[in-house]
């Protein structure tokens, strides 16, 4: 008897530890949802806080008919403002008024259209639009929107006074992985904690700079902070190339494509160079209005696979010349992307002479001595000879070349 009652408080005992281990949290993000940068629309840039069901959906509608589906394009990515309030168990709402049918029926809805819904929330006490943010509620929050069927989330990083992002970052990813739901997390931190040294095993991709504004080359102040037009945020990823790759990205922020501050120029301008950063493709437009040229844009396949590369590196710049910015991207299978940017106001002419690069993070190398490379023209879609002569163009102000170098049999 004595044995036997020895025996059940052993158990006990081990049962108590073995739940404890239980506490033990898992702070590694949900593998293989990103493997190349993520395509999609994000409500913020054109509509801030105005958001709703009936837009939401319409976005997913337009999605397919213009497209965009079939270019690549998948999550459906509600950003700030969609929230009401906590209920008495702490359980986060949606707005009753601007999403009556509940985010469950949204996400069914986006789904029946083969597409994914992406939410935002925010690592401190409220959002940055000033809506309920998720600090003492990761857990439950993860779990509700894991509820919701939801597939991605950017968490921001308002109102985080005494936090440390890295432990912010991995409270929540812990939370969506006790949630169960693989999910992918968009870390949106604006690159002050410097997310690229510690998000990889965290999250999917990770903001690198403040807000993108809707400009080609200005920084708009509002006092306290500034956002950003296109060439300031490319000049802000030198040095960042070496932490991206497949599965996490460096974020340059979303698309200004056709919301009306950039040229048609400009807008392919910037659509090329977030192909050659690898950078995630979240339209910021509305899709429902948007004209051909916009379109023909958001849409160009040639130059969504270079983003989209297999091989999941990053390019790079590799020379300048007289306001002529030569960028490369070396491609799966021993090709390279090429992208010549006149970022001069003026429009230039330019003589590029092929000459060997290796690229010292993929250590993959462009060698037209050994190797003659056809020359794809990936906006006029036609074909632009070969790496055998050189290539002499004229770029409008603000304009790309962009080649797509293939190693000729
Ligand atoms: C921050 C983010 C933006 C957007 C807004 C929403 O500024 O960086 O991308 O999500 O918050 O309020």
């Amino acid at each position: 008897m004595k044995k036997l009652v020895v025996l059940a408080l052993t158990i006990i005992t081990l049962n108590c530890y073995s739940q404890g281990d239980n506490y033990k949290q898992n702070y590694k993000k949900f593998e293989d949802l990103a493997l190349t940068p993520p395509m999609g629309w994000n409500s913020w840039n054109k509509f801030a806080c105005n958001v709703d069901e009936n837009m939401i959906k319409q976005m997913a509608d337009a999605m397919v008919t213009t497209g965009m589906k079939d270019a690549g394009y998948t999550y459906i990515n509600i950003d700030d403002c969609w929230h009401g309030n906590r209920d008495s168990l702490g359980f986060i709402h949606p707005d009753p008024k601007r999403f009556s049918s509940g985010m469950k029926a949204l996400a069914d809805y986006v789904h029946s259209k083969g597409l994914k819904l992406g939410i935002y929330s925010d690592a401190g006490s409220q959002t940055c639009g000033g809506r309920p943010g998720s600090r003492g509620y990761e857990f439950q929050d993860a779990m509700t929107y894991a509820q919701w069927g939801i597939d991605y989330l950017k968490y921001d990083w308002c109102n985080t006074e005494g936090l440390k992002a890295e432990g912010a970052y991995k409270t929540i990813t812990a939370a969506l992985r006790k949630a169960g739901r693989p999910i992918v997390l968009s870390i949106c931190e604006w690159g002050t904690d410097k997310p690229w040294t510690w998000g990889q095993s965290v999250g999917h991709l990770w903001r690198t700079t403040g807000d993108i504004y809707d400009c080609f080359d200005c920084i708009n102040d509002h006092g306290s902070w500034k956002s950003w037009g296109v060439m300031q945020i490319l000049d802000k990823q030198e040095g960042l190339r070496q932490y991206a790759g497949p599965g996490h990205w460096n974020d340059p922020d979303m698309l200004e494509v056709g919301n009306g501050g950039l040229s048609v120029t400009e807008n392919k301008a910037h659509f090329s160079i977030w192909a050659m950063l690898a950078s995630p493709l979240i339209a910021g437009n509305d899709l429902r209005s948007m004209s051909a040229d916009t379109k023909a844009i958001l849409t160009n396949k040639e130059v969504i696979a270079i983003n989209q590369d297999p091989l999941g590196v990053q390019g790079f710049k590799h020379s300048m010349k007289d306001s002529v910015h030569t960028w490369l991207k070396p491609l799966k299978g021993g090709g390279w992307a090429v992208c010549f940017l006149n970022r001069s106001v003026l429009p230039k002419s330019f003589q590029y002479d092929w000459t060997p690069v290796i690229d010292t993070v993929s250590k993959r190398e462009l060698n037209p001595k050994s190797t003659v490379y056809t020359l794809r023209d990936l906006w006029l879609k036609k074909e632009a000879g070969t790496t055998e002569k050189p290539v002499k163009a004229t770029l409008a102000p603000h304009d790309v070349l962009v080649l797509r170098l293939t190693p000729k049999k």
